[in-house]
């Protein structure tokens, strides 16, 4: 990763932080941008330039770093949305519709956006796309029983479907115990369907499609930060 992408991820999370303010429940993302937000709402916390705000993680690995942090946490529990939520995508559209999953948390992080009531994406513009799946592969989260079905599934939608795994060759589990199928295509075609198609397949936990979640996004590159919106 090179010193400038890291320093638009960095850029594209500032700006996002600017919409937290006191009080609020913010949804925290997982993954190496929006960690740049989570440490400067802590630090804003510290300095008492924020308070009364409560981090809804969404996974345990960012659950845990808020901890560290000193992030005050809530839950689905005893909450029932976030305000806010600022969140990374591995490639995205002028429109914010997203693939999130690179790191592996794309149920949980569904789960946290379809309960936020304003989301924000934060991400450096090598991640901006005319059209998704042109960049990275789209993740797949898979019950562990019958995965094979899942590949042969993603398979005839078109995909080349790899199974993640570790370095050590074992199979990624994911915090929710299931498996990740990383599934690229020449094309998807319409997005929406192949969409609607993974929700009603059963083993299919999850995708990592996110489309019309997302309410605006925060890309930097060499020209500044722009903001996006859904529209
Ligand atoms: C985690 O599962 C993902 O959805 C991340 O939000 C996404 O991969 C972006 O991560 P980076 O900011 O590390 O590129």
């Amino acid at each position: 990763m090179s010193d400038e992408v890291e320093r638009y991820k960095y850029e594209a999370a500032m700006a996002a932080v600017e919409a937290v303010r006191p009080g609020m429940v913010v949804g925290l993302g997982h993954g190496s941008t929006a960690i740049h937000a989570l440490r400067e709402i802590a630090r804003r916390l510290k300095h008492g330039e924020l308070h009364g705000v409560q981090g809804l993680p969404c996974s345990d690995h960012v659950a845990w770093q808020a901890h560290a942090l000193g992030i005050p946490l809530t839950t689905f529990e005893r909450t029932a949305a976030a305000d806010l939520t600022i969140d990374g995508a591995d490639e995205l559209t002028e429109f914010c519709d997203a693939i999130k999953g690179g790191g592996g948390a794309l149920l949980t992080e569904k789960i946290v956006h379809q309960n936020s009531r304003r989301i924000i994406l934060v991400a450096d513009h090598t991640k901006l796309s005319a059209r998704l799946g042109g960049r990275c592969a789209l993740p797949v989260e898979v019950a562990i029983f019958g995965w094979q079905a899942q590949r042969r599934f993603m398979e005839a939608l078109g995909a080349e479907a790899v199974l993640r795994t570790e370095d050590s060759g074992e199979p990624f589990v994911t915090e929710q115990g299931h498996y990740i199928l990383d599934c690229r295509f020449e094309s998807m075609g319409d997005i929406a369907a192949l969409s609607k198609k993974l929700d009603g397949r059963a083993g299919v936990m999850e995708h990592g499609l996110f489309l019309g979640l997302a309410h605006e996004a925060r890309v930097a590159g060499p020209e500044g930060v722009r903001t996006l919106s859904r529209g």
